[in-house]
Parts: structure tokens; C-alpha cells; sequence
């Protein structure tokens, strides 16, 4: 495919285990635009992995880090982002994405995200290491509830297991040209 102008950032947001930087991935490479991991910029940035910078740091210092590097990104940026599903819950930094770019939720319920996150490396995410599975299904539940608000401020609202991804860029593109 030729390279897509999209002029804007496309934000991808919603929980952790929810494909963001899987479907980002795919879009990317479908419309020939770049692909940003926020997640992958922070460890950059750190020079460590998140679970040790939660370790380290705590998760206040990290939000503080993630708000900064979410908003380096330059408005003109062409570019498909993923973003750690806390990043929109935190500070102004949903409504700032939404002034910015194009915001994309991912939206599953909380058994399918179960299921993809036991399927997952659980050690990488600092929030969910010391979990069991049964734990896992209750915090699932009750951070989807807490984050939900925010969530839903998102622009674009997709369930990425009804949509190929082909179809999700063509709604992603129509959108952009309305912006
Ligand atoms: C977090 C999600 C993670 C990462 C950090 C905190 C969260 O990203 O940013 O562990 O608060 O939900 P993924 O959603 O990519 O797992």
C-alpha cells in the first residue's frame, strides 16, 4: 500500500492484554506509517524495563514519566501509538490525546482480557505479578470499572474481535479526514 498521510497521531488506549501494540503493529504496516510503543519509549528513556521502574521508582514517578513522554509526541506526527492502558487515566492526558490526535479504545470485556492476560508474561506487568488467576479476574473488574470513564472518551470505539484490522483502518482513516 502507498504510505498514508494521516496528519495526526492515532492513539491507540484500553486495558493491559487488550492488543493495543499487536493491532498497532498491524495498522502500521498496512498503511505504511510509523508505529510507536509509549511503553517501549519509557523503558528507553529509563534504560530499564517497567517492572523495574516500578520497582525502583514507584508508580507515581512512573505516571509523571509516562504523562511527559506521551505528550513529546509532536501533534504532526503520522504515526499509529500504543499506549500502557494506565496512560489515559492519568493526568489530563486522555483529553490532551483527544486535542492532538485521533483516540482509538480498544474495548473487551473483562473474561476476554482475563484469558489473554494468563495466556501472557504476567512478570512484565508490575501491576499484575503477584496476582493468581482467581485475583486477576476481580482486579480486571474493578480497574475496568475505575478506568472506564476514561476509557470512554475515547473517539473511536471498537471491539478489535469483530473488525479486521483492515476494516478498522479504513474506519480510522474516515475518521482522521472529518478531523
Ligand atoms: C499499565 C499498563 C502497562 C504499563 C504499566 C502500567 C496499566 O501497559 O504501562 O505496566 O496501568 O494498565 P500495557 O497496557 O501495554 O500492558
Amino acid at each position: 500500500m502507498e504510505k498514508l498521510s494521516l496528519h495526526r497521531p492515532i492513539f491507540i488506549i484500553g486495558f493491559m492484554g487488550s492488543g493495543k501494540t499487536t493491532l498497532g503493529k498491524k495498522l502500521s504496516r498496512l498503511a505504511n506509517v510509523p508505529f510507536i510503543d509509549l511503553d517501549q519509549r519509557i523503558v528507553e528513556i529509563s534504560g530499564m524495563p517497567i517492572s523495574d521502574y516500578f520497582e525502583l521508582h514507584g508508580e507515581s514517578s512512573f505516571r509523571d514519566l509516562e504523562e511527559k513522554t506521551l505528550k513529546s509526541i509532536s501533534p504532526d506526527t503520522s504515526a499509529f501509538i500504543s499506549t500502557g492502558g494506565g496512560a489515559p487515566c492519568f493526568s489530563d492526558n486522555i483529553d490532551w490525546m483527544n486535542r492532538h490526535g485521533l483516540t482509538v479504545y480498544l474495548d473487551l470485556d473483562a473474561k476476554v482480557i482475563l484469558s489473554r492476560l494468563i495466556a501472557s508474561d504476567r512478570s512484565t506487568r508490575p501491576l499484575l505479578s503477584n496476582m493468581d488467576d482467581k485475583q486477576l479476574l476481580s482486579y480486571i473488574q474493578d480497574k475496568l470499572a475505575e478506568r472506564s470513564s476514561f476509557y470512554k472518551k475515547a473517539k473511536v470505539r471498537i471491539n478489535p474481535m469483530k473488525l479486521s484490522p483492515k476494516n478498522i483502518l479504513e474506519l480510522l482513516v474516515t475518521e482522521t479526514q472529518s478531523m
